[in-house]
């Protein structure tokens, strides 16, 4: 995919700040129709759905170890149901309509209550015509702080996602395009990144906490202005933080920043013809007593060891989709020659039992494949166990293996996140007894 700054509008991202923290649970959490400023404050409004009047929705943040508790209370006119995408909890709250709980009809609620295992940085969002839903702004950040968090002068959210505008500055309403879905999905033509404050003193330590809530784009992005490692992938710390390079994000996924601001803090992506800010974090003033310690890594979340020889060896193969991709499935999209969730289940595992999964994409398209309640070991060219991933890029012809270890049980989805995909066919389900 080649990036050309006429792919977007040619207005300005202006900075967009997120609206406000939840701290305390329960709360509610109210689905409903919004008017949104999308587009900088010289252009219309845009008619939206969030919660609890913004969109994204209010970032919901707590403690390790605390209970999320959630009434989702649906004012939308479609069915909906909520989705804590990353996190490691109980099957019946993963909010999969069809597989782990019914839809929340309109003007109805769904209790939501689950113990956060993991610290992390996810992210909640409708998995109820997610391809509409999502990018109508049913989504929002959701962090889980460490007991003991790293020193930071301040933890900021950065939200990256994009949108399909019409001339009147309303989103494009062809959400189930079926053009769209056989090729890369509903690319926006608006991008820019939503973040939860606006300034920072030159010197502050701070943690960038990204998360790529569209529904189809990968954006390859770039953050200048500070210095600093990657301590994070997709919620789960890195044994050995990495450099800040290579900042490729798929849909869902999410990347942890631990760095010292030196220049104004920019979010871009590189285009054809130059940079393009999707945000910025001014400076304001300077540290006189900034944290001066090396930065180290967070602690490990303790996870299930893979057994050394895998219980069970399987391969997926994302097949269909538009310039050759034949299968032999119903959809547009396909795993292994079937489209969409059968009544049998890719695979059955008994608690505990480690999988290796070969991931083949003989599509002409990247695929963001994510599992559902677990988190998988990237496998290394060299062969060994790469960083804790819940959502993988496979680029169009590449195979990636990955290794799990199924120890949550119940009924749990694997899907691509281009929403688009996915909607068409791009998924099935696992079971672990
Ligand atoms: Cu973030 Cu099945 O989704
Ligand atoms: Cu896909």
């Amino acid at each position: 995919m080649i990036l050309t700054r006429r792919t977007f509008l040619a207005t300005t991202a202006a900075s967009a700040f997120l609206p406000r923290v939840a701290l305390a649970t329960p709360i509610t959490l109210r689905a409903e129709p919004v008017s949104a400023q999308i587009l900088p404050e010289t252009e219309p409004a845009t008619r939206m759905l969030g919660l609890n009047g913004s969109t994204p929705g209010p970032e919901l943040r707590l403690r390790q170890g605390e209970t999320l508790s959630v009434l989702f209370d649906n004012q939308t006119d479609q069915g909906s149901a909520m989705h804590w995408h990353g996190i490691r909890i109980d099957n019946a709250m993963d909010g999969v309509p069809g597989l782990t709980q019914d839809l929340v009809e309109p003007g109805t609620t769904f209790d939501y209550n689950f113990v956060t295992p993991d610290p992390g940085t996810y992210w909640y969002h409708s998995h109820a015509r997610s391809w509409e839903q999502v990018e109508r702004g049913l989504y929002g950040p959701l962090i889980v702080e460490e007991t003991n968090p790293p020193p930071v002068d301040h933890d900021i959210t950065v939200i990256v996602d994009d949108w399909r505008m019409d001339r009147s500055g309303q989103l494009a309403g062809d959400f189930g395009n079926r053009h769209d879905f056989s090729h890369g999905g509903r690319l926006g033509n608006f991008a820019r990144a939503v973040i939860s404050r606006p300034s920072v003193r030159q010197g502050d330590r701070i943690r960038l906490r990204l998360i790529n809530t569209a529904t189809a784009r990968i954006f390859p992005l770039e953050v200048t202005g500070i210095e600093g490692v990657i301590v994070a992938l997709d919620g789960m710390p890195l044994p050995d933080p990495m450099p800040i390079s290579d900042l490729v994000m798929a849909p869902a996924q999410r990347i942890d920043i631990i760095a010292d601001v030196a220049d104004p803090v920019s979010i871009l992506i590189q285009t054809g013809e130059g940079p393009y800010e999707l945000g910025q974090i001014a400076l304001e003033g300077m540290n006189a007593d900034p944290i001066i310690n090396e930065i180290v890594g967070l602690p490990m979340t303790p996870t299930a060891m893979p057994a050394p020889t895998p219980d069970h060896a399987l391969t997926l193969t994302m097949e269909g989709g538009a310039m050759g991709g034949r299968h032999s499935g119903e959809d547009l999209w396909g795993f292994n020659g079937q489209s969409n969730l059968t009544d049998t289940p890719f695979a059955r595992f008994d608690r505990g039992q480690t999988a290796r999964i070969t991931l083949v994409n003989e599509t002409a398209f990247p695929h963001g494949i994510h599992l559902h309640g677990h988190h998988f070991h990237e496998v290394a060219a060299d062969g060994s166990l790469g960083p804790q991933r819940d959502t993988t890029l496979v680029n169009a012809r590449e195979t990636r293996d990955i290794v799990c270890v199924f120890d949550n049980p119940g009924q749990w989805l694997l899907h691509c996140h281009m929403l688009g995909h996915q909607a068409a066919g791009m998924k099935t389900w696992v079971q672990v007894a």
